[in-house]
């Protein structure tokens, strides 16, 4: 069912969008308000969600250790697995937010002769990892709309993107990946039974709305090319605050700028936030320093303690009565 509400809701949109792109009258919405409006949406969400975030309390320390943690100096310790400092963090961040270390240790149960077997499950990793790097490497790429003269290191990032040179215009290989990626991530939910139960509404529309923009991206690209010039005008026209309508663009197009504004104005009412959240994840970003450092809940509502001097002094008699030692006589 959830799956069916997010392909309606695709296909509305894509629906709404070819309207936009036919109508010549929307054009002046889609070219100088949506995005205006979709990025400060995008940027408030974002700021919002990481500001209530980061104003939750965590008054313990609750990094997920999985190595020996620093105590005596002649034990061996795994300083990024279980860090104790503040570099130790930042490697183990670093390795998370990069490599997607913690989804690398994915494990996978059966049940074998009546006994739980685990074993090693990378290909959420593989795919996860292709997926995202793919994403980030065309983001960079587009950047080439955006900056006059264009920095050399995004036309060496196009290059060896298109290494290969297949077909003409060159397909990118992040394109090929990027697409990959995404079919195994929706397959994932598609198919296997236990995520397919838990996956909502926002699963599926987000993965569907980065196919959207994929797919129109691609088909501007392959089939339905459209003036780039006219592009790097109007993104550079975005960016100092005087955009013009494009004359000579394709319909794909603005139906590419549809998906990506409405993925713009998604992004933080939904999952994809992990990218801001991970920062944030107290689980890795803190320090395991528990056995130097006590911590005490500053929301502590006050105990009334009774100590065992005074639980002695109140029956010590009774105590000795009963022949029970006492530390005062
Ligand atoms: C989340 C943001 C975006 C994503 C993920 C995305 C994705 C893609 C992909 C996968 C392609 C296929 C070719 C390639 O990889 O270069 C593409 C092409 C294209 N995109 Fe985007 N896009 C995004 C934003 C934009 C924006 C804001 C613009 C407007 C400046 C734009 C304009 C274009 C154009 C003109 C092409 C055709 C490029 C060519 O013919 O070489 N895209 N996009």
């Amino acid at each position: 069912m959830n799956l069916l509400i997010s392909i309606v809701a695709i296909l509305i949109l894509t629906l709404l969008a070819l309207g936009i792109a036919l109508s010549q009258n929307m054009a002046y919405l889609l070219t100088v308000i949506l995005p205006y409006v979709a990025f400060a949406a995008f940027l408030a969400g974002f700021v919002y969600r990481v500001i209530k975030w980061g104003a939750s309390p965590v008054p313990f320390r609750i990094p997920t250790t999985c190595g020996q943690g620093k105590s005596l100096p002649w034990i061996q310790t795994n300083p990024l697995e279980n860090p104790s400092g503040c570099w130790g963090v930042i490697g183990r961040m670093a390795q998370e937010i990069f490599l997607f270390r913690s989804l690398f240790r994915n494990t996978d149960v059966a049940i074998i002769e009546g006994r739980p077997v685990y074993g090693s499950a990378k290909w959420l990793w593989f795919f996860g990892i292709l997926f995202h790097w793919s994403f980030l490497i065309i983001v960079l790429r587009h950047l080439r709309f955006f900056i006059e003269p264009i920095a050399s290191w995004i036309g060496v990032l196009s290059a060896l993107d298109g290494f290969f040179e297949i077909g003409i215009p060159t397909l990118y290989l992040s394109d090929a990946t990027l697409l990959a990626g995404l079919t195994f991530l929706f397959l994932r939910r598609v198919v296997v039974p236990q995520v397919r139960y838990i996956s909502l509404f926002t699963d599926y529309f987000s993965l569907l709305l980065i196919a959207g923009v994929i797919s129109t991206g691609l088909l501007l690209r392959h089939f339905f090319p459209t003036d780039l010039n006219a592009v790097k005008t109007l993104a550079l026209g975005w960016i100092t605050f005087s955009p013009v309508i494009p004359h000579k663009v394709s319909a794909f197009f603005y139906i590419h700028l549809c998906f990506v504004f409405t993925l713009l104005a998604w992004f933080p009412l939904s999952k994809l936030m992990h990218a801001g959240g991970i920062f944030l994840s107290p689980t890795r970003n803190m320090t395991n320093n528990s056995r130097r450092q006590r911590h005490i809940n500053p929301w502590n509502a006050p105990v009334k303690v009774h100590t065992y001097e005074e639980y002695e002094d109140e029956f010590r008699d009774k105590m000795k009565a009963s022949g029970l030692p006492v530390e005062k006589e």
